[in-house]
């Protein structure tokens, strides 16, 4: 199987952390959120994949500079433009020269989905395209999708408000399309999968849908960047991964409670750290509190100062002592 991994958005919801890492180089607990993505697809049983590049692209070329990632091989598309999820996905088939039905998958999700069961459902029933869904339970961010009893697409509608929603399965951003459908997609402007190429296969019956139970999050905003990593360390996926890196410092007389402290992090006596990330060589002074928040890559909580409300704290920024950060980004207004 092959498949074409969107990656190339601006990860705008996940500033300032996106102003110097794209959002799928991000780190979650231990490594980049697209090595996740990455083993999900091989474990499915796929063994080439194509990254759909724009904003930053260089940066994923100098990670994996032998083109493997996740155990399988890389190819990379890189558009001139942002073309948005459809246009990417035509960019990126033809770059790739895919003439028969591949996987496209969002690179932002982080999901235990079986892809081959996914594949081959798509293969029984003929489908154009085959779309996993899961069940969240608050349909209003996400594209919402009705099907019949046979899970043939009755409809597709983008984020609607919640008196519209018909139901709580929604598009998991994971597909199989046949080689057709990028031929119908425009080339020379932005087109979103979602909103145009979706409800018109639907409309021709071509659309079908696998429900999934499988754990399935986003990880395009603050709230849900920190989720995905705390479920990791609390197990829910599985064996749970180790909360504090190896080489992280964590004082005697500090408290670290439900969160993640990655390589190279350090936090001093007297601090408390709860439901957070500290993210790669940030340092906690003695005495200062980070709850429910992201402190970037290099960045400094000052000695007794406050970091709450699902804060984040940008690469190499500081927060001076004592001060109350609650709800807010530093740089502000990033
Ligand atoms: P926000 O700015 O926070 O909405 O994030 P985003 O830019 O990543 O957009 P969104 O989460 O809606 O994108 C879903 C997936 O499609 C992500 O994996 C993006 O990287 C990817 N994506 C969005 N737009 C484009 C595009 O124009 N080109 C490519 N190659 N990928 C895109």
């Amino acid at each position: 199987m092959k498949a074409v991994v969107l990656v190339g958005g601006f990860g705008t919801r996940l500033r300032p952390l996106t102003a110097t890492t794209p959002k799928q180089m991000l780190p979650v607990v231990d490594r980049p959120i697209i090595e996740y993505v990455l083993s999900t697809l091989e474990r499915g049983g796929v063994s080439e994949v194509t990254l759909a590049l724009g904003y930053k692209e260089d940066l994923f070329r100098a990670a994996y500079p032998d083109a493997v990632c996740g155990g399988v091989s890389l190819s990379y598309a890189v558009e001139p433009e942002p073309l948005d999820t459809a246009g990417a996905v035509r960019f990126a088939a033809d770059a790739a020269g895919l003439d028969e039905s591949f996987l496209v998958v969002n690179g932002d999700v982080l999901t235990d989905i079986d892809v081959r069961s996914l594949w081959e459902r798509h293969h029984e029933t003929g489908a154009q395209a085959t779309i996993a869904l899961t069940r969240v339970d608050d349909p209003t961010r996400f594209g919402v999708v009705p099907t019949d009893s046979q899970g043939r697409v009755l409809g597709f509608v983008e984020k609607p408000c919640r008196e519209e929603a018909p139901t709580n399965w929604v598009n998991a951003g994971v597909y199989v399309l046949e080689p057709e459908i990028p031929g119908r997609i425009a080339g020379d402007r932005r087109v979103s999968i979602e909103r145009e190429v979706f409800p018109a296969v639907a409309a021709e019956n071509g659309l079908w849908a696998v429900k999934s139970e499988a754990y399935w999050i986003d990880i395009g905003t603050p709230s849900t960047y920190v989720q995905a990593q705390l479920d990791l360390i609390d197990g829910v996926r599985g064996a749970a991964m180790a909360a504090v890196a190896a080489d992280a410092h964590v004082a005697e007389h500090a408290g670290v409670d439900r969160s993640v402290v990655m390589d190279g992090a350090s936090v001093a006596a007297g601090a408390v750290v709860r439901d957070s990330i500290i993210m790669q060589g940030a340092l906690i002074d003695e005495g200062a509190l980070v709850d429910g928040s992201i402190i970037g890559p290099g960045a400094r909580v000052g000695t007794g100062a406050k970091v709450t409300g699902m804060s984040i704290v940008g690469d190499r920024m500081s927060v001076e002592p004592g001060r109350l950060v609650d709800g807010s980004k530093i740089p502000m207004g990033d």
